[in-house]
C-alpha cells in the first residue's frame, strides 16, 4: 500500500535527518538564495524548509498537505513559516516567489503540467524553479555499497513496476516545463547521502520502520525481514552503513 501522508503515525518520516554537506554545496553552486523569497514545496518535516533559510533566503514558507507533518515540521523549525496547501493550488499569491523549491515530491503527483502551472503562476517573472527527484534510471542503478537502494529492487522485482508507473523520466519532466512556459532548462545529478549508520542494526531498524522509504510502504513486514538480511549478505554487518542515492535536479526560469 502506498505511504499515507497523512497518517499521524507517519509524521517522523521526514523529520529526523541531517542534511548531506554535499546538497548544501550543490544549492549553494547552482543557485543564488541570499535575499530571496523562497518556497519550498512538500515540505515534509521541514528539514531542507530550514536549510534554504541558512543558504541565504530572506523568507521561506514550507507548504505541505499533510496536517501531520506539518505539526512536527512546525515544533522542530519555529522560525519558518508552514502552511498547509496543495501543490496543485498552494493558495499563495501571483508573482510573489523568487525560487520555487521541492524535493522529494513530483512522483506523488500525476498532473506535472498542473503543477509546473501553479509554480509559474507564483513565482515572480524571473523566478526559478528548482525540482529535485528521482526518475527510474536514477533509482534502477545497480545495488551496491555505496547504492543500497539498488538492492531494493533486484530483490523484489514488482518494485521496479511501481517506480515506473510513479516516477517522472527526465524528458517527461523537461516537456512538461517547456510545455508551461519556463525556459533555460538545465538539469544535473547530485549524490545525496540519506544518513549514515553506526551499525547495520540501527540500519535495519529503520528500514523496518520504513523511515522516509515510501516504496518500502509497498512490502509486508514479512518481505521487510527478508530484504535486511538480503542486503545483509550484501554489504556485511560489521561496518558502517552509508545510505547514498542518486537524484536529478531541473532547473528552470519563469521567462520576464
Ligand atoms: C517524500 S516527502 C518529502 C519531504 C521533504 N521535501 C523532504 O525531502 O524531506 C513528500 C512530501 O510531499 C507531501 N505531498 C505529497 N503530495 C502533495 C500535494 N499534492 N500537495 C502538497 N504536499 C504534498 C507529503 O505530505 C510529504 O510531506
Amino acid at each position: 500500500m502506498p505511504i499515507n501522508f497523512h497518517d499521524r503515525a507517519n509524521r517522523f518520516t521526514y523529520a529526523n535527518r541531517n542534511i548531506d554537506p554535499a546538497w548544501i554545496r550543490f544549492m549553494e553552486q547552482e543557485i543564488s538564495w541570499h535575499g530571496k523569497r523562497v518556497v519550498d514545496i512538500g515540505c515534509g518535516g521541514g528539514i531542507y524548509t530550514s536549510e534554504l533559510l541558512n543558504l541565504g533566503a530572506k523568507s521561506v514558507v514550507g507548504i505541505d498537505f499533510s496536517e501531520a507533518m506539518l505539526s512536527v515540521a512546525k515544533s522542530e523549525h519555529k522560525e519558518i513559516e508552514f502552511r498547509n496547501g496543495d501543490a496543485y493550488a498552494t493558495g499563495l499569491q501571483d508573482c510573489s516567489f523568487d525560487l520555487v523549491f521541492s524535493r522529494a515530491l513530483i512522483h506523488h503527483l500525476r498532473d506535472l503540467p498542473a503543477y509546473f502551472r501553479e509554480v509559474y503562476r507564483i513565482l515572480k517573472p524571473g523566478g526559478i524553479i528548482i525540482t529535485q527527484n528521482r526518475t527510474v534510471a536514477d533509482c534502477h542503478l545497480p545495488g551496491s555499497p555505496d547504492h543500497l537502494r539498488g538492492y531494493f529492487f533486484k530483490k523484489f522485482p514488482r518494485l521496479q513496476q511501481i517506480e515506473k508507473d510513479r516516477r517522472h523520466n527526465h524528458d517527461k519532466v523537461v516537456q512538461a516545463l517547456l510545455q508551461t512556459g519556463f525556459t533555460g532548462i538545465v538539469s544535473k545529478s547530485l549524490w545525496e547521502t540519506r544518513k549514515t549508520y553506526a551499525t547495520f542494526e540501527q540500519f535495519a531498524d529503520e528500514m523496518r520502520n520504513r523511515s522516509g522509504r515510501s516504496i518500502l510502504h509497498e512490502l509486508t513486514d514479512g518481505e521487510i525481514e527478508e530484504l535486511i538480511r538480503y542486503i545483509a549478505a550484501k554489504v556485511g554487518t560489521e561496518t558502517p552503513v552509508t545510505d547514498r542515492d542518486r537524484w536529478s535536479v531541473w532547473i528552470a526560469v519563469r521567462p520576464e
